[in-house]
């Protein structure tokens, strides 16, 4: 299968490899796996007090169009709201990658991958709101 020249760049170059710190309550992570071929998708990013993604790391145990997906993606989010980061849509990252159709379920992954660290995050802020508010 021939990769376009931006998944071999990505591929080749991931961006943001890595993972952030256990027990940072302004890290949300996401962990999602793809059914059709088993391959297994980390994404993690940390927030800031006005919720803005600040940073964002990956590991991506899959096929170069998952890592590729999951690399531009950790571009993409930073600097963004998490309300921004919530509409990015697999086909965005399909189209900016021209994957082909068979490759699509790997965009689809990094999609999860962003929803679910967002839910992550979320899910650590419900009861700390009160606290934060109070001097940092
Ligand atoms: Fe082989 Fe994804 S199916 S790496
Ligand atoms: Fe399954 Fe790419 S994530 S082949």
């Amino acid at each position: 299968m021939a990769y376009s020249d931006k998944v071999i760049d990505h591929y080749e170059h991931p961006r943001n490899v890595g993972a952030f710190e256990k027990g940072d309550e302004s890290v949300g992570t996401g962990m999602v796996g793809a059914p059709a071929c088993g391959d297994v998708m980390r994404l993690q990013i940390k927030v800031n007090d006005e919720g803005v993604i600040e940073d964002a790391k990956f590991k991506t145990y899959g096929c170069g169009s998952a890592i590729a997906s999951s690399s531009l993606l950790t571009e993409w989010v930073k600097g963004k709201t998490l309300e921004e980061a919530q509409q990015i849509r697999n086909t965005d990252i399909a189209e900016e990658l021209a994957l082909p159709p068979v490759k699509i379920h790997c965009s689809v992954l990094a999609e999860d991958a962003i929803k679910s660290a967002i839910q992550d995050y979320e899910s650590h802020q419900q009861g700390s709101t009160e606290a934060a508010t109070g001097q940092a």
